[in-house]
């Protein structure tokens, strides 16, 4: 039986599957399950910014008359300690009640709001956390290098108030992927996710509104993650953990060849059942006997861009005839 243990941001972790951030992981009761089910590690659902700002313009409609911008922020501040300390219960309550580690998650879009809460997390005991910084631009008025800053502030800032390891989780949507993930590792971050699937929208044309997309993934989405962290895991500097697309021990094993430290499954889970972490780790470990392989190490990075026979393949963005094989 091969050995799946693996190190993440300095974790010990009994194999590289990790449950998503997402409603798998919002109460004790779930991350219980996932521990039971197999899984490596968990990272929390997250705490909202935009969730925390609705709740707070709710209590400044209540009961604050004077509404100005100084006010504002005083009681968005309350707003966010109130969503804060129920995120920091279940933190507490999760540690207490399973050994895998728990990895708090925090939505950013800013870097003011979350910095001196932090270190709060880390109170609690979280022995990771995981920033979901998704910043949609709109406004042609905004450059890409002010976007990507604050990215890079919303990390500096909280690296500064903790000393717990820190993972973003970013998007694939940047001009340089090489150049902002070098700047948030230099900002000091452990790990990338590469990389988070965003809320879908979509069109309904008969009543003509608006509409969630399908909020799951399918396994053919696994393509541009495998891509980037096999470009990246031997460049960037830091771990990576790879996200999307992950439906079998197939893909899980794609992405360690790649080079990524540990995966993480959500959609897969939500179709069909923790029971499949157990599932996929018997099929990794079925494949390492296979091929030989005592250790996630000894094959780890085996086909990422530096190492590969091919890198030039990687580097390819348009069909070629003579290397995918079609006409
Ligand atoms: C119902 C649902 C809720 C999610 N909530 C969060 C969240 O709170 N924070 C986050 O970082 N990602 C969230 N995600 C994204 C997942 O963590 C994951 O990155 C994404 O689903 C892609 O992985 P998959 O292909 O294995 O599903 C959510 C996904 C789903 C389906």
């Amino acid at each position: 039986m091969a050995d799946l243990s693996v190190t993440y941001m300095g974790m010990q972790l009994s194999n590289p599957i990790i449950v998503s951030s997402s409603s798998l992981t919002n109460t004790v009761e779930k991350i219980k399950r996932c521990e039971d089910s197999g899984a490596g590690a968990v990272v929390l659902k997250s705490l909202f910014e935009e969730q925390i700002e609705a709740q707070t313009a709710e209590i400044e409609d209540d009961s604050w008359p004077y509404p100005h911008p100084e006010a504002f922020d005083y009681v968005r501040q309350m707003g966010m300690r109130l969503g804060q300390d129920e995120y920091l219960k279940l933190i507490r309550d999760a540690k207490k009640a399973v050994k895998i580690p728990v990895i708090a998650s925090l939505n950013c879009i800013t870097p003011k709001w979350w910095n001196s809460y932090a270190a709060e997390i880390a109170a609690a005991g979280a022995d990771a956390i995981e920033l979901n910084i998704a910043i949609l631009p709109t406004d042609p008025e905004h450059t890409a290098e002010e976007i990507e800053r604050t990215y890079v502030r919303i990390v500096e800032g909280i690296r500064r108030k903790v000393d717990l390891p820190i993972a973003a989780k970013i998007g694939p949507y940047f001009t340089s992927l090489p150049q902002i993930t070098r700047e948030l590792r230099r900002s000091g971050v452990s790990a990338l996710v590469l990389f988070n699937r965003f809320y879908q929208l979509d069109i309904d044309i008969e009543k003509m509104v608006l509409t969630p997309g399908y909020h799951l993934s399918s396994p053919d989405e696994i393509y541009v993650p495998l891509r980037w962290v096999a470009i990246l895991s031997t460049q960037v500097g830091c771990e990576l953990a790879a996200s999307t697309g992950i439906h079998d021990a197939k893909a899980a094993i794609k992405q360690l060849l790649a080079g990524a430290q540990v995966v993480q499954i959500c959609s897969n889970l939500y179709q069909k059942g923790m029971g499949r972490i157990k599932v996929i780790l018997e099929e990794v470990s079925g494949w390492m006997d296979k091929h030989g392989y005592g250790k996630i190490e000894e094959f780890r990075g085996k086909m990422s861009m530096e190492v590969s026979e091919k890198p030039e393949y990687y580097e390819r963005l348009q069909y070629i005839k003579v290397f995918v094989g079609l006409e």
